[in-house]
């Protein structure tokens, strides 16, 4: 778990193992090798943009926060996937701001592109426009995107109820207590209603302002 400086955005998990030096350099780069997923399938992102999707990269692949959150899928460029993770409000305000600008054809990425290139492309009958025309809303562009990956919350960074893609990590992981706070509602949840299996995974995909 060394990032060279070149790499700057994966730094706040720079202790935890899965997020070596390599991955990370591929987690900041355009068609990376993890996933061969190209940002820029309607020309250039702009920089301010595309670090949001670098940031949302180093979050899924490098942080041990989000096993509540956590699931299997079979597609052809993820094996693993998080439904409906509580995105701190701020995290999703920022990230249609900056991206509102550039250029898309889909208002849900996970599916649907033609990889017969080898990455993604814009499918037949799809035509290139703004972010803001994708997504109306920034809840439309964090809970659309990655297909309910996330959620959008009007809870704050610093609240303890959402988590964060931006932090400082000098001053402590602010997405330790969230996980913490979540694993426990949802296992409270779970052997109030009696336990099992079933009743787990039921759980975990109760929407989270149940929990509140
Ligand atoms: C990405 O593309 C390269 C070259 O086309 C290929 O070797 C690699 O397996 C692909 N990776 C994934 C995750 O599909
Ligand atoms: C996929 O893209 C290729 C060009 O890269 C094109 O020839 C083909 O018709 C496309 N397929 C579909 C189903 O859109
Ligand atoms: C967030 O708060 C605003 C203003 O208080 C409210 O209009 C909106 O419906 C809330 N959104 C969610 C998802 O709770």
């Amino acid at each position: 778990a060394h990032l060279a400086a070149g790499d700057p955005q994966c730094v706040p998990w720079k202790k935890n193992a899965c997020c070596s030096a390599r991955v990370s350099h591929e987690l900041h780069r355009d068609k990376s090798s993890l996933y061969n997923f190209s940002w820029e399938h309607c020309g250039r992102m702009e920089p301010a943009c595309k670090r949001h999707f670098i940031q949302n990269n180093c979050l899924y692949e490098c942080s041990p926060n989000l096993g509540p959150w956590f699931q299997e899928v079979n597609q052809k460029w993820r094996k693993e996937r998080f439904l409906n993770v509580p995105l701190c409000k701020e995290d999703c305000l920022d990230w249609w701001e900056d991206c509102r600008t550039s250029y898309t054809c889909k208002s849900s990425w996970h599916k649907g592109w033609n990889w017969s290139s080898g990455s993604n492309q814009c499918p037949t009958g799809t035509t290139c426009d703004t972010f803001e025309s994708f997504f109306p809303t920034p809840a439309a562009l964090c809970e659309g995107i990655w297909n309910h990956d996330y959620k959008f919350t009007n809870y704050s960074r610093g609240s303890g109820r959402c988590i964060q893609m931006w932090f400082d990590a000098a001053e402590g992981n602010p997405n330790e207590e969230v996980a913490r706070f979540y694993a426990l509602a949802l296992s409270a949840g779970t052997m109030s209603l009696g336990t099992g299996p079933l009743l787990l995974s039921a759980a975990l995909m109760l929407p989270l302002g149940l929990l509140d």
